[in-house]
């Protein structure tokens, strides 16, 4: 059984319909299943028993607190990208010797809070960062703990956006200047190498361009042996691809594999960062219909969220599967599924078959646990939904709905 399920007709969050989520808690609301986040976790750590390592959930994809803390409990650690990120995890109860610190352009007060939380490693993406780095770890008097973000210059199909393992991208270092930064750090008696670690891009679908960075990063971490420095960690990011529409999810059998056929019998320790794979079918949108228009070209379906709730699928052409949350026959329309927003780009579906829905009908948005809520706005001045956790019949609001005073707090008139 699937976390979100109709029973017979009235599609349920675990145990309860989601009709009563809606009328408790209001719409649009965002609505994650605390079994499917677990399962899904426990799913990836099993397969991960052969080789030791570590998950560090990447919280950009979903920072609610509550998630976080479901997730540090069931083991893992957290890969995070801001300052911001770093102060979620720690009042999360994260224990900072599990938490990656990534992304290209890190503050002086992004570090030095990572240095003081004691972080297990930065992963360094520049010879600037490499230098600012380590003259706040002087100035702290206690080594930083570092590995290079090597870019293994790897192909791999998805959108340009969320691609990040060629040389035309923003990230990492090339090999010869990661040996390079290397050998900087191992010098220096205010930095600790800990790791190589890489990141190719978000919802990969094809293990091999996981294993090419893998032996990329592999490759670095023998060179740097035979130079006198061993590490510790191979960190080979996130981006592990899921079903949304009729897609193959990515074979993480196969990937497990492959790594542990790279790593058994040598002493590193793999961490992964998946984000998506963790949490992504483990929302839905909740969103009630306001209006049904038609037109003699098209039909739109207007309902209460938006674009701003919802970035996906105007920022990257995303499908979302959209569901009534009480299924009756009815015939079927070829609609646009849209916000109330004043942009033609606030789509949440386009040229989608859909069923005859009325004013008032509820529908959900399926597979939007990760990257939906992190990424809505206040355009329009629109408060951002409420976040609801479902655990069998329990249903418990992890953040309330935004009111418009909060969209003006310490603004003056
Ligand atoms: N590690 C690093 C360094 C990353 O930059 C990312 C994602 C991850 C791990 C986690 O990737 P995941 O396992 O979730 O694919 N907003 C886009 C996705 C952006 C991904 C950015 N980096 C979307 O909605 O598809």
């Amino acid at each position: 059984m699937t976390a979100f399920h109709y029973h017979p007709d009235q599609l349920c969050g675990e145990d309860g319909p989601l009709t009563s989520v809606a009328e408790r808690f209001g719409t649009p609301t965002y609505v994650y299943s605390r079994g499917a986040i677990l399962a899904n976790y426990r799913r990836l750590a099993s397969g991960l028993t052969e080789i030791p390592g570590l998950i560090c959930y990447s919280v950009k994809a979903n920072s609610n607190l509550r998630i976080l803390s479901l997730l540090r409990e069931a083991g893992a650690g957290f890969d995070i990208v801001s300052g911001g990120e770093l102060a979620r995890v720690l009042r999360a109860g994260a224990d900072p010797e599990r938490v990656v610190f990534s992304g290209v352009g890190k503050t002086v007060a992004e570090m030095d809070a990572g240095l003081a939380a004691g972080i297990l490693m930065f992963n360094v993406e520049s010879a600037g960062e490499l230098e600012l780095l380590e003259a706040r770890a002087r100035a702290r008097g206690k080594p930083a703990p570092v590995s290079v973000r090597v870019n293994p210059d790897v192909v791999a199909a998805t959108h340009p956006y969320v691609s990040t393992g060629q040389i035309i991208h923003k990230f990492g270092v090339p090999t010869d200047e990661a040996l390079e930064l290397y050998r900087r750090a191992a010098q220096s008696k205010h930095m600790s190498v800990r790791g190589v670690a890489c990141h190719i891009g978000s919802q990969i679908l094809e293990v091999e361009p996981f294993l090419k960075a893998m032996d990329e990063i592999l490759s670095v971490a023998e060179a740097l042996r035979t130079m006198g420095t061993d590490v510790e960690f191979l960190d080979l990011g996130g981006g592990y691809g899921i079903r949304y529409a009729d897609e193959q999810p990515l074979a993480m059998e196969r990937l497990m594999y492959g790594l542990a056929a790279r790593l058994r019998g040598t002493t590193y320790r793999l961490i992964i960062e998946p984000g998506r794979t963790l949490v992504g079918d483990a929302g839905v949108l909740l969103t009630r219909v306001l209006y049904v228009k038609q037109s003699q070209q098209k039909n739109f379906i207007v309902v209460d969220a938006g674009m701003n709730d919802l970035m996906r699928p105007t920022l990257y052409g995303s499908y979302h599967e959209i569901v009534p949350v009480e299924q009756r026959p009815t015939e079927k329309l070829t609609a646009d599924v849209v916000g109330p927003l004043c942009e033609t780009g606030d789509f949440l579906a386009q040229d989608r078959e859909m069923p005859d829905v009325r004013a008032g009908d509820l529908l959900a948005i399926l597979t939007v646990g990760a990257y939906g809520y992190v990424l809505a706005s206040n355009y329009n001045p629109r408060p951002r939904p409420a976040e609801v956790l479902v655990d069998g019949h329990e249903v418990e609001l992890i953040r309330p709905r935004e009111r418009v005073e909060d969209l003006m707090a310490g603004e003056v008139p």
